[in-house]
């Protein structure tokens, strides 16, 4: 097999374990000859998986320099996604950049560009793209069970809010814009694909309807006398294993009046084909889960995703007596129900074969403009049309 050889920019735990990933770690076709942090102290945690020798940076410009290497995978924060992706194109690096892609129209627009004239390849970290049971609700839509969709929902429930996000300093609109931008544009992405067309206007209304609060903006959990009581106390040492890498979280409060984000938001969507959907995500909920509906011409289907894989689709059929149609499709292995390691497949074969991603750039810039407009919408009360790619 053709071995493609890798750097990684960004050491968090989401970056550490797509380290592993594309390496000969875990993958045959990959080899991972760099990485990349300002924070030195995270070069360690990779060296302590990928040996001593590991080549690491804190200039990534240095870095993008070397020939010897092919792809770069971006896995900074979210507000420091498009310097990276910009400087690794620019040196014809291929690039697997993390959701979202960017947090500006501006931005989004940028990033395409510089993709259409880089003889590298970008690609999303959109993984679901490539889990069994979305391949397959489309393969089904594509081949028209249910007619023509008109109609779409999706419901994005997120009972890990209060354990992800609302326990950092940082989880502010200030650093992530919103939680549709920063979570729910992969459900978002998901959607336009299932719709089969760009969308076109949204209108949206949001806002915290449970967590936040009036808690002073420096309480702590360690410090707080409910502590007993409270179903998001987190231990101040608490360490957990995220995507294989140790992280501690912070253990601010969940209820102080810092914590900005919107964590409940209802879309309402048109697209370019005159179809019709609406999104709500929702971090109060008691499951972890992501659903769609879809309503064509001739028939409904509905389609079910948990991480652990409990995969489930469901088709009616309009003027049937027969029973629904229900299909299980089967969980991969690795993380996000398969869709993990399916989009490292996709990314090494697009490489070696040298196919261009105009359906990855277009999926990046939908799902991504489509949580910005809908942030803009929720703060000025009204509907926003939506920069078409051109
Ligand atoms: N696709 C998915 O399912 C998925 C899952 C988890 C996280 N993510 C995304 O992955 C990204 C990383 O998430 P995380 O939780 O690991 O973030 P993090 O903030 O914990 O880590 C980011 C790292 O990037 C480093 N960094 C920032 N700017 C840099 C620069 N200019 N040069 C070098 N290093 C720099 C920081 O020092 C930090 O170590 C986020 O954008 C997140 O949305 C995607």
């Amino acid at each position: 097999m053709e071995v493609v050889n890798t750097a990684v920019i960004g050491l968090g735990s989401r970056g550490l374990g797509l380290a592993d990933m594309y390496s000969q770690r875990s993958h045959v076709g990959f080899d991972l000859r760099a990485v990349c942090d300002l924070d030195r102290a995270r070069w360690e945690h990779a060296r302590a998986v990928h040996g001593r020798g590991l080549a690491c940076y804190a200039d990534m410009h240095e870095m993008l320099d070397r020939e010897d290497i092919d792809a770069v995978i971006v896995a900074t924060g979210d507000p420091h996604h498009v310097e990276p992706t910009l400087a690794a194109l620019a040196n014809g690096k291929h690039v697997l950049v993390e959701k979202p892609l960017c947090q500006s129209v501006d931005d989004a627009q940028r990033l395409v560009a510089a993709a259409r004239a880089s003889r590298g390849i970008l690609m999303i970290g959109f993984e679901l793209r490539a889990t069994s049971v979305f391949r397959e609700m489309k393969t089904l839509l594509d081949q028209g069970r249910i007619g023509e969709v008109k109609l779409g929902h999706a419901f994005d429930n997120v009972s890990v809010g209060g354990d992800y996000f609302f326990h950092d300093p940082m989880r502010q609109k200030a650093f992530f814009k919103s939680l549709l931008l920063q979570k729910a544009c992969h459900s978002l992405d998901l959607l336009n694909w299932l719709m089969g067309s760009a969308p076109a206007t949204v209108y949206a209304v949001g806002g915290l309807g449970s967590f936040g609060g009036n808690a002073p903006t420096g309480l702590r959990c360690h410090a707080c006398g409910k502590s007993a009581t409270c179903p998001y106390y987190l231990d101040k040492d608490h360490v957990a294993l995220d995507y294989g890498a140790p992280v501690s979280r912070p253990d601010y409060c969940v209820w102080s009046s810092a914590m900005d984000l919107d964590d409940h938001a209802l879309l309402c969507i048109t697209y370019a084909n005159g179809a019709k959907a609406t999104f709500q995500e929702c971090h109060f909920t008691p499951e972890y889960t992501r659903e769609f509906w879809l309503v064509g011409t001739e028939g409904k289907m509905y389609g079910f995703y948990d991480n652990p894989g409990n995969f489930r689709i469901r088709i009616g059929r309009r003027h049937s007596q027969a029973a629904p149609q229900e299909l299980r499709p089967p969980r991969e292995e690795g993380d996000h129900g398969g869709g993990d390691n399916n989009l490292r497949e996709e990314f090494h074969r697009r490489i070696v074969e040298n196919a261009p991603a105009p359906d990855a750039l277009e999926s990046a810039y939908y799902a991504t403009v489509l949580a910005i407009c809908a942030g803009e919408s929720i703060a000025s009360g009204g509907p926003v049309a939506i920069p078409p790619l051109g």
